[in-house]
């Protein structure tokens, strides 16, 4: 049984902050498993507690949602015939039945991949109709140019005549190889097809946010970590 102190499951789980959740608790307001409680540094188990705040009843997390920095060299499937799967990069106390990464790095590839047992938010992000948006640092093969920002923005044709949707992209200030792309769909190697289109090639492409989640600086490469269902808000929506 997993014990969580009330203040922290509610504020996980809700927009109230701690000290409203004091406020509330001071006044009766909440209640675990059908009584009252007053004392937010109550632990509760965290899988079983039926906590209610003001009336309404706080959602336990049905799934879980996993944030992994993934390093190159690693297949984003859960099938290892082509390289170790990221769900080796799980620490074992993250891991539940029917995790799977909910997006496609390539292999070589590294930065923000979710992985999660939500089969509904996973179909949302992978489905290549999907506009869950998606930034990406690329280091280029040659020189970055201005030219691009319209080029991107009025969609890119792809080498099988696909064309993309609106694109955007920035030069970085200190690197004339350094671009940042922000895209909003998400077919096979698409990063990589839209600067061979423009006569460029991408040597390295990073993921730095996935439907609004920022990879943290702190998250070394390989680590994950656990995110609650309201960080995804702008994918469930
Ligand atoms: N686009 C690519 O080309 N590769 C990735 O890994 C992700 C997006």
């Amino acid at each position: 049984m997993a014990l969580i102190r009330l203040d922290r499951y509610i504020s996980e789980r809700t927009e109230y902050t701690r000290s409203q959740i004091k406020q509330l608790a001071s006044k009766g307001r909440i209640s675990v498993n059908g009584a009252a409680v007053r004392k937010c540094d109550l632990k509760i188990d965290d899988g079983q507690a039926e906590v209610i705040v003001d009336g309404n009843p706080v959602k336990s997390q049905k799934f879980r949602y996993i944030l992994l920095n993934k390093p190159a060299g690693y297949v984003s499937s859960t099938d290892s015939s082509d390289g170790p799967s990221v769900l080796e990069l799980v620490p074992p106390e993250l891991r539940t039945k029917g995790l799977f990464p909910a997006g496609r790095l390539d292999k070589d590839s590294t930065g923000a991949l979710l992985i999660t047992d939500d089969g509904e938010l996973a179909h949302r992000i992978l489905s290549p109709r999907s506009h869950v948006p998606k930034i990406y640092i690329v280091k280029l093969a040659k020189s970055y140019q201005s030219k691009y920002v319209d080029l991107f923005r009025s969609g890119i044709v792809l080498n099988d005549g696909y064309v993309c949707m609106p694109a955007r992209v920035r030069a970085f200030e200190n690197s004339d190889k350094l671009a940042f792309v922000e895209i909003s769909e998400g077919k096979f190697h698409q990063v990589k097809r839209m600067f061979n289109s423009v006569g460029n090639c991408v040597e390295k492409l990073m993921r730095i946010s996935v439907g609004g989640v920022i990879l943290p600086e702190k998250l070394a490469v390989g680590q994950c970590m656990e995110l609650l269902h309201k960080d995804l808000t702008l994918i469930h929506n």
